[in-house]
């Protein structure tokens, strides 16, 4: 065999097994990190209590408990956003985006089925029924959500506040044209969303509004950017307002991001419920943070 298609096929054999090597060491860092996702829920379930609001002293946080955590009534609202989500969630329409940030323990696909999207990083049903009792609870007349994605999340939190001043930011313009579809079959016309990169756009929101009631961060789940976003939004925070973290023990570095910020002196009450962290400012409460089972 001539010495140059020998030296080809040998180049071929190391780059193969380099590839083969790669995918190997890639599925075992997916397998470690699930392992040591399904170990940190284990450690929730097991220290985690209130759930009935046994051992709450605060009035308000033990009214949030029996209204917002505890409560079990759909009311014909709630209803219709969940059967158009479990509509979409069926969906096989190909959707082909740019993702940005660390979305999605998954392998990053460029193109998904609309209902994988929904299925793969769309906040679960239960979540979304506690962020839509959470805005009733709240009532809150500005909203910003971080990462639209195609709408979940955007829907629940929408159709609980059809009269706020709600803003949605993804920098995915497919996935954001199919959130607006999504909002308005539910005939949801009070929210303005933007296609923009959080970092070059956050500033600009932030100058327009002079107070923010209700923030949604579901979005580049990192350390920097999580803090980042958070310090800008903490200076038109006011007493009454709430801020919801998502996939807060989704990996390390939103681990420690969600500890900064629990521990930030202006945040009085912060509820770990393992998948989302929320926070409080209410100056009447005292210091306190709560794990609590859901
Ligand atoms: C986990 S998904 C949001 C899911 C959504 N809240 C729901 O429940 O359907 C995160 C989204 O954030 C967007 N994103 C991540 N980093 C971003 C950034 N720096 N600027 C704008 N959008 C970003 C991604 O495009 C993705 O759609």
């Amino acid at each position: 065999m001539p010495k140059n298609r020998k030296n080809k096929k040998i180049n071929r054999r190391i780059n193969l097994s380099l590839f083969h090597n790669i995918k190997i060491f890639l599925k075992f860092r997916l397998m470690i990190s699930r392992i040591n996702y399904a170990l940190k829920y284990s450690k929730y379930v097991l220290l985690s209590k209130h759930k009935k609001g046994h051992g709450i002293h605060s009035p308000f946080i033990f009214k949030l408990i029996k209204d917002v955590f505890n409560k079990k009534e759909v009311g014909a609202t709630l209803k219709k956003t969940i059967s158009a989500n479990k509509f979409y969630k069926k969906s096989d329409e190909l959707i082909v985006f740019n993702d940005l940030g660390a979305g999605s323990k998954f392998k990053v696909k460029n193109n998904l089925r609309l209902g994988n999207i929904i299925k793969q990083s769309g906040v679960p049903q239960r979540y979304g029924k506690l962020l839509f009792d959470l805005v009733q609870f709240v009532n809150p007349t500005t909203i910003l959500e971080l990462g639209t994605s195609v709408g979940i999340s955007t829907s629940y939190i929408g159709s609980a506040a059809p009269n706020s001043k709600f803003t949605t930011v993804d920098a995915s313009k497919s996935k954001l044209d199919k959130a607006q579809e999504i909002t308005k079959r539910l005939d949801l016309s009070n929210i303005q969303f933007i296609n923009e990169d959080f970092d070059t756009v956050l500033d600009k929101i932030l100058l327009e509004i002079n107070k923010l009631d209700f923030v949604f961060f579901d979005g580049n789940h990192k350390k920097e950017p999580t803090l980042k976003y958070f310090y800008a939004c903490i200076d038109k925070a006011h007493n009454d307002s709430v801020f919801i973290f998502d996939d807060i023990h989704w990996s390390q570095e939103m681990e420690t991001a969600w500890n900064e910020i629990k521990r930030n002196p202006k945040v009085r009450v912060s509820i770990d419920i393992f998948r989302m962290g929320i926070i409080f400012f209410r100056s009447e409460l005292s210091y306190q943070h709560y794990v609590i089972k859901f």
